[in-house]
């Protein structure tokens, strides 16, 4: 048997290296999938874009490839947010959203149906509008969607951080199956603002464009026990910090979350503009984004890249990824 190694640190030369090597092959790629065709806006994105950066615990960036091209942050998003409802309601959260993976596409109506209106998780989209409708608690839409967008420019330490609003508009003209998930849940009494409030800081926040290196610093706090950096207060308790991850392992690749889980192995975040970002406990944060998706809506070379990065690392939270074999 090989030697167990627990997860560690790379040198930072070496992990560039690593970071570069990785945004070569991905633009080299030709199976790159394709871009989300369902909110029009997001269908323009050139599907030859990748980027990918690093954000080590106590440690500068690492970045590559189109790491400083915004785009559409989509699903992310709904880590920022829950963190946000978590520090605001505490764990009445769980009153309203559950905790379990869905293996369901995230859009779906059926499964809230049977479930009365009480969605699986805060990332599939019923969730995540549930959610919205906790930050808006005392709070008007502009004024919520305000405070996530503060939040996150805080976290990355970037005020440029804004909204897209093509791409708002484009989901507000045809989100009419996050509308019935709204309407469905407000008769079942799980929302407590009008439904097009609630929307509307729901596809305000799913359209926040950032690039790949914001998006990793903002999420440091998830891998750091909730705390960024020594010199910052922290983001969240430890123990939340670590819930996040475990939702964002079992939920946050919707019906492919066991795929990833078992391709990749570490806790991640994936969104229809094709980023993903990961949470790597004690080490890392990162963000990968290339638009063409996989049938699931999630992004094929992001994907691939975080696997190539798994690999490379030995950084996974279920141990060392050894390199394939027939056997595998
Ligand atoms: O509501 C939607 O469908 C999009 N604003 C967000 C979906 C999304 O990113 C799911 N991700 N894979």
């Amino acid at each position: 048997m090989e030697d167990y190694r627990p997860m560690q640190t790379i040198a930072h030369a070496n992990l560039k290296e690593i970071v570069e090597r990785i945004a070569q092959r991905m633009a080299a790629a030709t199976e790159r999938g394709k871009p989300a065709a369902y909110i029009p806006e997001l269908a323009k994105v050139d599907v030859n874009r990748f980027g990918i950066a690093v954000a080590p615990i106590g440690g500068e960036v690492i970045a590559a490839g189109d790491a400083e091209v915004p785009f559409s942050i989509q699903s992310i998003s709904k880590v920022f947010t829950l963190t946000l409802a978590l520090e605001k309601a505490g764990d009445r959260v769980w009153e309203r959203v559950g905790r379990e993976p869905s293996g369901n596409p995230f859009n779906s109506i059926v499964q809230l149906e049977y479930e009365k209106g009480r969605p699986r998780n805060p990332f599939i989209n019923a969730g995540a509008i549930a959610v919205a409708d906790i930050l808006l608690a005392g709070r008007a839409p502009e004024a919520a969607v305000q405070d996530i967008l503060a939040f996150l420019r805080d976290l990355a330490g970037d005020d440029s951080i804004g909204i897209d609003a093509s791409v708002a508009a484009s989901e507000a003209r045809t989100g009419y199956r996050n509308l019935a998930l709204a309407n469905f849940m407000r008769a079942e009494g799980n929302l407590e603002h009008p439904v097009a409030d609630t929307v509307e800081v729901y596809f305000r926040h799913c359209a926040i464009a950032m690039t790949c290196r914001q998006l990793a610093k903002a999420g440091r706090f998830l891998a750091a026990a909730g705390q960024p950096d020594e010199s910052q207060a922290a983001v969240v308790s430890q123990l939340r910090a670590r819930r996040i991850n475990a939702l964002m392992l079992t939920c946050g690749h919707y019906d492919a979350s066991g795929e990833f889980a078992f391709r990749v192995g570490i806790p991640g975040k994936s969104g229809v503009g094709g980023g993903i970002l990961g949470s790597i406990p004690g080490i890392a944060s990162v963000a990968a984004w290339c638009p063409g998706l996989d049938a699931n809506g999630n992004s094929v070379l992001a994907s691939k890249a975080f696997e190539e990065l798994a690999q490379a690392t030995g950084w996974s939270v279920f141990g060392p990824v050894p390199v394939p074999s027939d056997r595998d």
